[in-house]
């Protein structure tokens, strides 16, 4: 393992840990966009869902779609919960011990580029916004396909799609709401004004907890991992280690980053049949909520179907 490898694991595996308790307040996009998705593609393969599965989410995170399928799941199945990070795995623990879950659940805390289970074990192999973390998503991609049986499905949701980046409409849009979110809206500007009148009320007294990136830059360095502070930026694009703009340059495109899901599916997965590829996101992160931007965002779409700022692929495995 290259030295680059070992430090994009170790500081997602710090990072992570460190925001586990916010997790769920920081991502909205996933938590609360993606659960009607989630549940239209676990629809979309409810005759698997229906037989006595094991079933293994990588990259389980704080939970989200480990407790979607355990909602799902009957009692004489496993749902196995797989993490680098044990605060993670202890907080899925927490939200799926009192969720009335049927199936029974076990927790591994593992890389997902080495996962510690044996060929052929799993009916249903489930990651949601992992594959980008991974400093090696081909030899991720080859383990899926090693533990997956034939038969079985595959589900990889809420990757970055090299194809937003690619097309210039879109792009140019979404620079635009950027733009937008940050000098033209009325939002953002009654922001910064609470951010002003806020501490004014609250006085000098209170003192603030670090940051999640001052507390992942001091763990970084305490643990050894690195020689000196890093910048949020180099913190971010080392955790987003696939994402081109994950050191917040919108217009950095670095074409050997991100994905197009159509390649994945030719390069590793030649021989699945496709249940469903598709991409979602289409003014990227910002939420068409107000009429004209939803007339946007569904022109976007109709238009480009497959070039969403995010994708989801689900294949099934060709029995033998
Ligand atoms: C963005 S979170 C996604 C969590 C969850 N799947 C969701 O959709 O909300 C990414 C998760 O992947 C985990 N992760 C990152 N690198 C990993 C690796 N090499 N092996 C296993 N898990 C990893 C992180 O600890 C984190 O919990």
């Amino acid at each position: 393992m290259s030295a680059q490898t070992r430090l994009v694991k170790q500081v997602n595996r710090v990072f992570h840990e460190e925001e586990s308790a916010e997790y769920d307040a920081r991502h909205p996009e996933i938590l609360l966009e993606d659960t009607k998705r989630w549940d239209s593609w676990l629809d979309a393969i409810a005759p698997v869902l229906k037989d006595d599965l094991h079933a293994l989410d990588i990259g389980t995170g704080t939970g989200f779609v480990a407790s979607l399928l355990a909602e799902r799941l009957n009692r004489r199945s496993v749902l196995f919960c797989a993490d680098l990070s044990p605060r993670m795995l202890d907080l899925t623990r927490r939200k799926l011990d009192g969720n009335g879950r049927k199936a029974s659940v076990g927790y591994s805390v593992c890389d997902a580029e080495c996962l510690p289970f044996e060929s052929a074990r799993f009916g249903l192999v489930t990651a949601s916004a992992v594959l980008h973390h991974l400093p090696c998503p081909d030899v991720f991609l080859r383990e899926v396909d090693r533990v997956l049986r034939p038969g079985g499905v595959l589900i990889l949701a809420h990757e970055p799609n090299r194809r937003f980046f690619q097309n210039r409409v879109i792009l140019w849009t979404y620079i635009g709401m950027e733009l937008f979110k940050k000098y033209a809206s009325p939002a953002n500007y009654y922001r910064k004004l609470a951010k002003v009148i806020v501490p004014v009320r609250r006085g000098a007294t209170a003192r603030q907890a670090p940051g999640l990136y001052e507390r992942v830059a001091e763990r970084l360095r305490r643990e050894g991992l690195v020689d000196r502070v890093l910048s949020p930026n180099e913190i971010q694009s080392l955790v987003d280690v696939n994402v081109s703009w994950a050191g917040g340059d919108l217009l950095a495109n670095d074409p050997s980053k991100e994905f197009d899901p159509f390649d994945l599916k030719t390069r590793f997965f030649p021989r699945y049949h496709g249940v469903d590829v598709a991409s979602y996101g289409h003014m990227g992160e910002f939420l068409p909520h107000f009429p004209p931007s939803r007339l946007v965002h569904a022109a976007l779409r109709r238009l480009y179907p497959q070039d969403g700022l995010h994708f989801v692929m689900i294949l099934r495995k060709p029995h033998l």
